[in-house]
């Protein structure tokens, strides 16, 4: 029994001198040591210039006990650069965002723009802008590091508005005010709503139900698990605090991050516990769901709901609302109507409706200037401002030269002005 003790005492011993042998190796004066003898490699330069031509990420050095400064230089496009492998220096750096190394003919590897479509389209702006050939109220595609689209997209005068990696608007718009708007742009509820629906969604035989949005693709900064709700990061989604309520006993006003101008269904917060935290259009689902499932166990075969809608990352019921005589109306969050725009049934303007120059309208409606919409709330392909008028895209976005003759305009067509026409929109 003492041999046993001693063996792990022994063992306890070795363990800790293990533990302890490397705290104490990194000491102060290891470092002064290893300078001394070893020396640190020169660093390079770009880190402490770091100018528009020459910039770096200053890390930690990748040797004993990080005792060098190091600086990772970022190369910029058309510089050589090394696709690594074993033994090489530690001063070699990596090419810049959005930029990848590429092997060329000559046996060299140099930092070359990603291929991707956001580059792409990038260099096809530039070409138009070259040529002459972009209007006034056209911007530059924006891309990220990874050659991806940005996370948002503008259009100058109007609204800003979310979209994914590849380019494509997803939910989430706000009115453009420069600057502020963009900062707080963040879209990161609404991108991950994309990805769920993109990657996950297809397999499963019901909507999924993610995070709650707010309008502009932020995190709603109330969101709940069953009914126990706390605060996130609007940007991140992350929780935020320890503090949860239960929607049994407190409202959601009972929480610090509760914001009256997010709380779409104020009425679900007052009069007596238990309180709730749901939308219309998750209740109406969640009981679809549920009567599915309740007649499946009775042994009903029912093919009701086979394509079950879900609701906007918001919550809230689609932007386009069919009313009791069959045609479609523009609503927004809350189902009333926008405007009158409204489309009959069997016609090209109610299969086409989109309704997105109705709600890009309703976000500007505290302005002068607003983009004129087809009776079906579609963007009218032409818009006209201050005597010049442009072609635009199903967003709103300006395309090609403006001009001052309308015929001149690529997307003319003789009966645009007709706002109950199938030319009124693009197509
Ligand atoms: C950045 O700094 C380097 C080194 O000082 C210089 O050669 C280069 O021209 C600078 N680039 C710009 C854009 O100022
Ligand atoms: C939510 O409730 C359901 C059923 O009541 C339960 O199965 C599930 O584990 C709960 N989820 C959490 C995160 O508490
Ligand atoms: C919350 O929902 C329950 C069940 O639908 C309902 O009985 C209750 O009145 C609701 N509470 C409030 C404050 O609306």
């Amino acid at each position: 029994m003492d041999g046993l003790k001693s063996i792990l005492l022994v063992y306890l011993l070795f363990y800790l001198r293990c533990v302890c042998g490397s705290t104490i190796l990194c000491e102060s004066g290891f470092c002064r040591t290893y300078r001394f003898e070893t020396g640190c490699a020169v660093t390079a330069s770009e880190c402490s210039i770091n100018n528009a031509t020459h910039t770096g990420l200053s890390m930690l050095s990748p040797t004993v006990c990080n005792c060098c400064e190091f600086c990772l230089p970022f190369y910029g496009e058309d510089l050589h650069c090394s696709r690594g492998g074993p033994g090489m220096g530690t001063n070699v750096g990596r090419c810049g965002p959005g930029l990848s190394c590429v092997a060329s003919d000559d046996g060299f590897s140099y930092c070359r723009r990603m291929e991707s479509e956001c580059h792409s389209a990038q260099d096809d702006y530039e070409a138009r802008y070259e040529a002459g050939d972009v209007g006034v109220l056209e911007s530059p595609p924006i891309c990220d590091g990874k050659g991806s689209y940005a996370h948002f997209d503008c259009v100058p005068t109007q609204t800003c508005y979310c979209q994914s990696d590849e380019g494509e608007r997803i939910f989430g718009e706000v009115l453009n005010l420069g600057a502020v708007t963009t900062q707080n742009m963040h879209c990161g509820c609404s991108k991950m709503h994309e990805k769920i629906e993109k990657n996950i969604a297809s397999g499963l035989r019901f909507p999924v139900v993610g995070p709650r949005c707010t309008s502009d693709g932020n995190f709603n900064p109330i969101q709940c698990l069953n009914r126990t709700c706390y605060c996130v990061d609007k940007i991140t989604g992350r929780i935020d605090g320890d503090h949860s309520i239960n929607l049994d006993y407190e409202p959601i006003k009972a929480l610090s991050c509760y914001d009256a101008t997010l709380d779409l269904f104020p009425s679900q917060s007052q009069g007596e516990a238990p309180y709730n935290y749901t939308t219309p259009c998750l209740e109406d689902l969640r009981e679809k769901i549920e009567f599915i499932l309740k007649s499946e166990e009775d042994g009903y075969n029912v093919d009701l709901f086979n394509n079950l809608a879900g609701c906007l990352p918001d919550g809230t019921y689609s932007r386009i609302r069919t009313t009791r005589s069959g045609s479609r109306i523009c609503v927004d969050e809350t189902r009333h109507q926008l405007g009158d725009y409204e489309a009959l049934p069997g016609t090209q303007q109610f299969e086409d409706m989109d309704c997105k120059c109705a709600q890009t309208t309703a976000i500007m409606k505290a302005l002068n200037e607003r983009p004129v919409c087809c009776n079906n709330g579609n963007f009218r392909t032409i818009q006209c401002r201050r005597g010049l008028c442009r072609c635009v895209d199903s967003d709103g976005k300006q395309y090609g030269r403006e001009s001052d003759t309308v015929t001149s305009l690529s997307c003319y067509k003789p009966d645009w002005r007709n706002l109950n026409s199938t030319d009124c929109y693009a197509r």
